[in-house]
């Protein structure tokens, strides 16, 4: 048992306004009776992530992902039940009576909730250090020196580790936290001989927050000016729950100035982003001194699709992370970059010159990358046509990652003006680069709309399977299509007065649902049937198996919404339901046409076994009568079939 009391859980349960769950992470945008975005749970470019007000639940059709508000902090999270319960409760103030521990609530945590709860345990004990113990001082004059104000130290939870081998094991340890978990996230060191130390010591805390509020980890500075021994940074090791990769400094506390500015300001290191923030420049995130990955560009276009990039004065810095920002490009992310003089970096600059200064210097300066970038190899390259050479490819290699090809005509004509030479020469530097890869993506697109629901289906088929399709998994595909037009059209009439119920399970009377989850659905159809109604949604939504209520959420999200940025292009897409006579008629064929191929390769399998003649001869003809059949189906579904 969980040791939220029921209560509790309905009323979280009442108050989560999954739009507003699940808006925390992603933007969603409005289109007909839902809201879409790009899924938070794998890789695309275009939305096929969805949320329904009105049923309370996502749903993505990329990857399948589905669920209620609490799912989805489960899902984001990779945590428990209860701990999701918890961060709902917490996100709408409802109060969660803390009961001790028990063993049976223990055991329902997972691994990573104790990462979690153990980071939280570090990061209260460093607050409590900078704000009460005696060596907090030290860390608090120190800030205030960096010009931080209290409410800047409170807002993002900054701290002090005391001066001493194992202040923070020693207490974790008391306090009844394991080991194991202190040393998973790396705050404590066991050394060889079994020696415990912490990892952070005589250092200010800076720890950082996943999207939802959650201390994954901490960056730790030691105050010592002319220490060669130790790094000025010292940063937590990677963990279940920190993937450097994925992870800026500072975005759970911009994230929502980063969606209302429709900006991003990117910085180095952690003092620039609490400077700028003090600033009234919420929207700022750090890499925190890495170059940028992929996965952190993914996690600011969740919010915005403009970036600006703030660089530290020396030009050896600037082009070492050229490279970085063509990854933004390759994103499809609009960037600018602002430079600082000299020796300056964005926080010793706002400290210098004033909020307001400050602001009119990065309106005035930011410049968009691919000017900036070939303002700076023209420079370089003033009368050495070697260098020229290169600097153009250079720069035709960061506008070829512009997917838009609109924005890289702008660029070509822009670079051809900076550096003085023929449009036309960059162009054709680019169409040389890219001329390979533009062939195999002909050769990709073929065929027509003419078959619009069978190409949409296997379409998704083909998106679904990064791994070889199994006859099993289709087949488990087909049986989910035949149970999907159940559920959603279940008292359409289709031919000869027959509804969609009767049409198809008529049809199928032969054929043996194999996936156990659809065998049920199939027999809750059947059952309603019987008793001479038509099954309705509800009848699904609210059925009390948990297995069958999660498929029947999912199969009755409509996927053909999707098809909205057609209707933007003005093209006649016909719904799915226009056609359901067709569409139903060749889900029927499809599966008859595996289960006989199914059929066939079992009876294979005994061939091989029996002896006796008689039997093998009996196997035999029914193999071939399987075969006739499945030909029969396959021409009328239009699959040529090798003989
Ligand atoms: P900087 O050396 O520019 O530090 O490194 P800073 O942020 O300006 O810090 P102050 O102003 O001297 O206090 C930029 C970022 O690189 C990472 C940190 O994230 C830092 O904020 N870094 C730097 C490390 O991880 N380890 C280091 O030893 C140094
Ligand atoms: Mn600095």
């Amino acid at each position: 048992m969980s040791l939220i009391p029921k209560e509790t859980v309905d009323q979280i349960l009442a108050q989560a306004d999954i739009t507003e769950v699940v808006g925390d992470f992603v933007s969603l945008k409005k289109k007909g009776q839902n809201l879409w975005a790009c899924c938070p749970f794998h890789h695309e470019k275009s939305p096929s992530f969805s949320v329904s007000p009105a049923k309370g639940i996502y749903k993505c059709f990329g990857c399948g992902k589905a669920g209620n508000s609490v799912q989805f902090i489960m899902d984001v999270e990779g945590t428990s039940f209860p701990e999701a319960l918890k961060y709902l409760a917490k996100k709408y103030g409802i109060e969660v009576p803390e009961d001790q521990p028990s063993p049976e609530y223990a055991r329902e945590q997972s691994e990573r909730d104790s990462l979690y709860i153990v980071s939280e345990f570090a990061n209260k004990h460093f607050q409590h250090v900078l704000h009460h113990h005696e060596q907090g001082s030290i860390g608090q004059s120190y800030l205030k020196e960096r010009g931080l104000t209290n409410a800047t130290i409170k807002k993002f939870e900054l701290g002090y580790s005391v001066d001493a081998w194992s202040d923070l094991t020693d207490a974790a340890l008391k306090a009844g936290y394991k080991q194991q978990y202190l040393e998973a996230t790396g705050l404590t060191i066991v050394r060889e001989d079994g020696k415990k130390y912490d990892r952070f010591r005589g250092r200010v805390m800076f720890p950082i927050h996943n999207i939802s509020g959650r201390v994954i980890g901490f960056g730790a500075r030691t105050l010592k000016s002319n220490d060669k021994k130790s790094p000025k940074y010292l940063n937590s090791p990677e963990s279940e729950i920190y993937h450097k990769s994925n992870v800026l400094y500072g975005m759970y506390q911009a994230r929502q100035a980063v969606r209302m500015q429709d900006m991003c300001y990117m910085v180095e290191g952690y003092l620039d982003v609490l400077s700028l923030h003090q600033g009234g420049i919420e929207n700022v995130v750090s890499s925190s001194g890495t170059s940028l990955t992929e996965g952190q560009i993914k996690l600011i276009a969740r919010y915005t699709q403009n970036i600006t990039v703030l660089y530290d004065g020396d030009a050896a810095g600037i082009k070492a992370s050229l490279r970085g920002i063509d990854l933004i490009l390759e994103n499809g992310l609009n960037v600018n970059v602002v430079t600082f003089p000299a020796g300056e970096d964005p926080d010793s600059y706002i400290r210098k010159v004033g909020d307001e200064a400050f602001k009119a210097y990065v309106q005035e300066h930011a410049q968009d990358f691919i000017s900036f970038k070939t303002s700076l190899y023209a420079e370089e390259a003033k009368g050495n046509p070697v260098k020229k050479a290169e600097a153009i490819r250079e720069i035709v290699t960061s506008i070829s990652k512009i997917p838009d090809p609109i924005k890289r005509t702008v660029f070509f004509q822009s670079c051809s003006l900076i550096f003085g030479i023929d449009e036309q020469l960059l162009i054709s530097e680019y169409n040389k680069m890219h001329l390979q890869d533009r062939q195999q993506q002909q050769q990709l697109r073929s065929g027509s709309l003419a078959d619009f629901a069978e190409a949409e289906y296997y379409e998704q088929e083909e998106a679904e399977t990064a791994k070889p399709v199994t006859e099993t998994d289709s087949l488990k595909r087909y049986e989910r299509e035949i149970v999907r037009m159940l559920l959603n059209y279940p008292d359409r009439i289709l031919v000869d007065g027959q509804n969609t119920c009767q049409y198809m399970l008529e049809q199928l009377e032969d054929v043996e649902f194999r996936t156990p989850l659809y065998a049920r659905l199939v027999e809750v159809v059947k059952s309603k049937l019987n008793q001479g109604a038509i099954p309705s949604a509800d009848d699904f939504i609210n059925y009390p198996d948990q297995e069958i209520r999660t498929e029947a959420t999912n199969l009755l999200s409509d996927p053909y919404e999707l098809s909205h940025n057609w209707e933007t292009h003005q093209i006649y897409v016909p719904h799915e339901s226009d056609l359901l006579p067709y569409g139903a008629e060749r889900a029927v064929l499809r599966l008859k046409w595996r289960n006989a191929q199914l059929l066939m390769k079992a009876e294979m399998e005994k061939l091989r076994l029996v002896t006796d003649p008689t039997e093998q001869d009996r196997v035999l003809h029914v193999i071939r009568s399987l075969k006739t059949f499945e030909t029969q189906i396959g021409e009328l579904l239009g699959i040529v079939v090798n003989k």
